[in-house]
């Protein structure tokens, strides 16, 4: 289940993030990656523990709150705190999953992955290249986002960043671990809440609106791990 949610940052926090990241020292990306992905890996970093990362991270952090959809389509118990990269034309991300496990090198953070998020800071104007490609059951999909917008995807899935070939492709990612682990519940959970809200939309008052809000939470009380 891949989830497009727009807007988690406003065109003025895009804009600052931007600004700081001009000014900002990168890194090898190669230091949060695991033992296979080293191989395939090329691209930059902002030193997890810089100022400059923690400061933005705790902003994408916040604006993720505030987004329903991501609420809704994640239910986050814990996300890890964002990270940011930088693809340089002739850089790019070969085929990998994402570590299952996930420990803050400063935090006392421990988290299952099992949702991958990337957050488009560039504008998809601003460089040639750099798609996103996610492999499901279902084929690969190549996703491309205006800045500000988030895709979320099972951390299960195999994924690539294709090669840059004009201008920089800037993103923040990060990882959630969700009260639902198992997928399959997750989007039917998700599939089951959007309907919810579509009916309160289109028929206030439906009796069926209460048992189906009772559904929801009972299934949640039944498959959440807290
Ligand atoms: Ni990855």
């Amino acid at each position: 289940m891949m989830v497009h949610i727009p807007n988690v940052l406003t065109p003025e926090q895009v804009a600052r993030c931007r600004d700081v990241m001009m000014k900002a020292e990168w890194v090898d990306g190669n230091v949060t990656a695991g033992h296979q992905s080293r191989k395939v890996k090329y691209n930059l970093q902002l030193p997890e523990e810089s100022e400059v990362a923690q400061e933005l991270g705790a902003m994408v952090h916040k604006a993720l709150y505030r987004a329903p959809l991501f609420m809704s389509a994640v239910l986050p118990q814990q996300v890890f705190p964002p990270l940011f990269n930088r693809y340089d034309a002739g850089m790019t991300f070969g085929a990998h999953v994402d570590n299952a496990i996930r420990s803050h090198p400063q935090q006392p953070i421990r988290i299952r992955t099992d949702v991958s998020a990337t957050l488009f800071i560039s504008a998809p104007e601003d460089y040639d290249g750099g798609e996103l490609v996610v492999e499901d059951t279902y084929g690969s999909h190549e996703v491309k986002l205006p800045a500000g917008d988030l895709i979320v995807y099972p951390a299960t899935s195999l994924h690539n960043v294709t090669p840059i070939t004009r201008g920089s492709r800037i993103a923040s990612f990060f990882w959630t671990q969700s009260l639902i682990r198992d997928v399959t519940k997750r989007a039917l959970l998700f599939d089951l809440d959007m309907s919810i809200i579509r009916l309160t939309r289109d028929h206030p008052d439906h009796p069926s609106l209460v048992t189906l809000t009772a559904c929801y939470h009972n299934l949640l009380r039944q498959w959440s791990e807290t």
